[in-house]
Formats: structure tokens, sequence, C-alpha cells
């Protein structure tokens, strides 16, 4: 891929696209839409705020609200198996709606979320 960081390639406009796309899915996913606000406006500016960081851009989450402590922040929620496939299936689906961002830096941040999503798994599958 081109040089820069992700967050260079991708640049702040289109970030911003694709949370927005994000969240819009979020909303109207069965599975997930339950477990989050029914105003999606902060939890997606908190989000852009920790992608621009995450992806080598300023740490405007850091300097927001301080560090992150993803996991812990996550524990009040059961997130199974399915429900971090629920979410990279919402986030796989944003990606191929911002054009925006190019196909190899979509799998780049693809394979970085997933990365982060499985580990934010805290309840077992369901039924098991
Ligand atoms: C917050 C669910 C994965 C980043 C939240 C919230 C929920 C949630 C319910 C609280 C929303 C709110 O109160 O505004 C999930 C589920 C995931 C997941 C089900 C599936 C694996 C991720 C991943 C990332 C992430 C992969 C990072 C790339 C965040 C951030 C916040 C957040 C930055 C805001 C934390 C704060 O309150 O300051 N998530 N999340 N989440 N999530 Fe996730």
């Amino acid at each position: 891929s081109a040089g820069g960081s992700l967050y260079e390639r991708i640049g702040p406009q289109a970030l911003k696209a694709l949370v927005d796309r994000f969240y819009s899915l979020v909303a109207a996913d069965p599975d997930l839409a339950p477990i989050f606000p029914s105003d999606l406006g902060h939890t997606a500016d908190k989000q852009l705020a920790f992608l621009t960081g995450f992806l080598g851009g300023p740490p405007l989450y850091h300097q927001r609200y301080g560090h992150p402590r993803l996991r812990a922040r996550h524990l009040p929620f059961p997130i199974t198996p399915e429900l971090a496939q629920a979410w990279l299936r919402c986030m796989k689906a944003a990606l191929q709606q911002t054009p925006e961002i190019s196909p190899d830096d979509a799998r780049e941040l693809y394979a970085a979320l997933s990365r982060v999503a499985i580990h934010m798994v805290n309840t077992p599958a369901a039924g098991s």
C-alpha cells in the first residue's frame, strides 16, 4: 500500500463517512441495536475520535476521554462471538458503501478491526 498511516491515506472525511454509515447499519441490526443507545450521535463521535488515533492520526480519544481501556468499557455488554461477527458484518458493509476508501485500505482496516472485535468477546457463544 501507499506510504503514510492508514489515517493519512483514508483522510478525515472518508473516515467520518464510514463511521456514520457504520452506525446507520448498527441501528438497523436486530442483534446490535438493542445494546446501543437509541441516539448514536455521541457513540459515533467517540468512535471517530478512537479510530482517528488507532489508525495513526491525532490521539483525539485519549485527549478527550483518557485511555480507551476498550475491553473494560465493553464488559457491561454481553459480547458473544456472534455479536462480534454482527459488528464486523456492519463494518464490512459500511466499507463497501464507502468508495472513498480504496479496496487495499479497506482490507487493511477491516483486518485490524477484526482483531480488536475478537478481543472484545466477553461472553460464550449462545447455547454453549
Ligand atoms: C462503545 C458494542 C466492538 C470501539 C460501545 C458501546 C457498545 C459497544 C454497546 C456503548 C455505546 C455507548 O454507550 O455510546 C460493541 C460490540 C462490539 C464492539 C457489540 C463487537 C465486537 C468494538 C470495536 C471497537 C469499538 C472493535 C474499536 C475498533 C468502541 C468505542 C466506544 C464503544 C471507542 C466508546 C467508548 C466510550 O464510551 O468512551 N461499543 N463494540 N467497539 N466501542 Fe464498541
